[in-house]
């Protein structure tokens, strides 16, 4: 087989990133969004694990129709049998069944000898088999166990009925050569393993999460397990967009290819961006804001002369669009719906005429909007989706002898006006004191940061805010010329997330 399959687990793995908290309807917009994409499985989620993460992936197993939609369980009857609730309406579903196989996890976490874990996984094969036949198993921390007891176990697994089976380097610590040659004897120890698809799901722990899956895939693994923009547990997982590129860039090196729409990449980068609230570092690979940008005088000479000199891709491969100066104040709604669709959104008639306010506004205030603004207005209006508490007014004073001082007001989940002031170290602390003595709910600002959308003195501030509230991280972003609005902007979000995600837990 000359595809190799991309199975993208940004909401599962990629939710699991500490303060990476996404609601159900982000969940959504993502999964369509990865539809378009073209990815072949679409891991929507661990049911068993809340009440909102069963109806994220129940929604979306009705509504994406041509990815996979997997559900993930762990190797106990109680999870598959949620995991099936949950995907059963999908038109592909797929079940994927986890447990640990190396001494490590057998010993310290789940006190069970090696007969135990196969039969166990061999037991939970069969009872998912009942469901659908397109069943995945994945013996947890593979890279640190030993080689021979996963020969046994995928053996028994595939007898079960596995379809798929996926050797996890769980904890980042596999080296490209050794995570290779565990494939390369896998193929080679496993007689039934011709009748399964070999896949990999790496961890970036050492910074190897995509050196390791290549070479999984060098030695004959035909799915890839990854997130967009590499979020995910710890390090993070292997990152979609540099798996794909590398296999589409190196075509002479892999003959092999993916089905993805690449145009799509940067679209759904900024997607998942903006709604976890992880920015993209600026030298990132293939999305990265410097990732096409040449700096050196030679460099520029050479790309104009042609672009091959120092360009491996062509940006527009991925997606990245022309940083141009798009519209005006005198833009209409049609040309700025024109402009979305271009851009590749389409959003409701009520997201749209909300995000075209917008854009006048800003386009009263700033001379240049690009589409870098348009993408920051229309995150916004995907943001304002989970809103409880909305801003109608904020009045702030301070300056270097003043006391900062802010005047709020905000509008209540039954339309309630409320209102207060508070003093503050800051314009900010004054905000978030008057905020949070209308919406009263305990939680610790743990961080603050701000990025500017585009350069010049008049560019959208883009402010990250996370909160900590009974252990759980949520995360916050707000856009506006105003730094301070947009402060109080992250913050309302992050508490609103804060709000909803209660609610849905009962
Ligand atoms: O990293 C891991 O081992 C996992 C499994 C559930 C596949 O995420
Ligand atoms: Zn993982």
């Amino acid at each position: 087989m000359d595809r190799v399959i991309i199975f993208d687990t940004t909401l599962r793995d990629g939710e699991q990133a500490a303060g990476g908290t996404l609601n159900i309807q982000e969940k959504l917009e993502i999964a369509r969004q990865l539809e378009r994409l073209n990815v072949d499985v679409i891991e929507a989620g661990f049911p068993i694990s809340s009440p909102g993460d069963f109806e994220a992936v129940r929604l979306i197993a009705k509504e994406i129709r041509a990815p996979i939609i997997c559900a993930l369980a762990r190797a106990h009857p109680v999870d598959i049998d949620r995991a099936w609730e949950a995907v059963k309406e999908a038109e592909h579903p797929r079940i994927h069944v986890f447990l640990s196989a190396s001494d490590i996890h057998m010993l310290h976490q789940l006190k069970k000898s090696r007969e135990q874990i196969l039969e166990m996984s061999h037991d939970m094969v069969v009872r998912a088999k009942k469901y659908t036949d397109d069943i995945e198993f994945s013996p947890m921390d593979a890279s640190r166990a030993n080689p021979e007891f996963i020969y046994q176990v995928l053996e028994s697994v595939i007898s079960a009925g596995a379809t798929t089976v996926n050797i996890p380097d769980t904890v980042g610590y596999a080296i490209p050569d050794e995570f290779g040659r565990l494939i390369e004897g896998i193929f080679q120890n496993v007689p039934n393993i011709e009748q399964a698809t070999v896949s990999v799901h790496c961890h970036d722990d050492l910074g190897l999460a995509v050196a390791n899956s290549l070479e999984a895939v060098r030695q004959g693994a035909r799915q890839v397990e990854c997130t967009i923009n590499g979020i995910g547990e710890r390090a993070g997982n292997a990152s979609l967009e540099e798996i794909v590129m590398a296999i589409k860039t190196r075509n002479d090196f892999f003959k092999l290819s993916t089905g993805l729409s690449t145009r799509q990449i940067y679209k759904t980068s900024r997607l998942v961006s903006e709604l976890s609230g992880f920015s993209v570092q600026p030298n990132k690979a293939i999305i990265g804001a410097n990732a096409f940008r040449h700096e050196s005088g030679i460099h520029q000479d050479g790309v104009i002369k042609m672009p091959k000199t120092y360009e491996i891709m062509d940006p527009r491969t991925v997606g990245i669009p022309a940083s141009s100066l798009v519209l005006g104040k005198l833009s209409g709604h049609h040309a700025f719906k024109e402009r979305l669709a271009e851009m590749g959104y389409s959003l409701s008639d009520e997201d749209l005429n909300r995000a075209f306010k917008a854009f006048k506004e800003l386009a009263d205030k700033k001379k240049r909007v690009t589409d870098r603004d348009i993408e920051s207005l229309v995150a916004q209006e995907l943001r304002s989706v989970s809103e409880v508490y909305r801003i109608d007014r904020i009045q702030v004073t301070c300056g270097d002898r003043g006391i900062p001082t802010a005047a709020v007001r905000l509008i209540g989940p039954d339309g309630e006006v409320l209102e207060d002031a508070a003093l503050g170290t800051g314009p900010v602390d004054a905000v978030c004191k008057a905020i949070n003595g209308l919406v009263d709910v305990p939680n610790t600002l743990t961080e603050f940061s701000v990025k500017s959308v585009t350069e010049g003195i008049d560019a959208i501030g883009d402010v990250l805010i996370r909160v900590e509230s009974e252990g759980v991280t949520y995360t916050g972003r707000g856009a506006d010329t105003d730094i301070i609005f947009a402060s109080a902007k992250a913050y309302i979000n992050a508490l609103n997330r804060l709000l909803s995600a209660k609610k849905a837990a009962g």
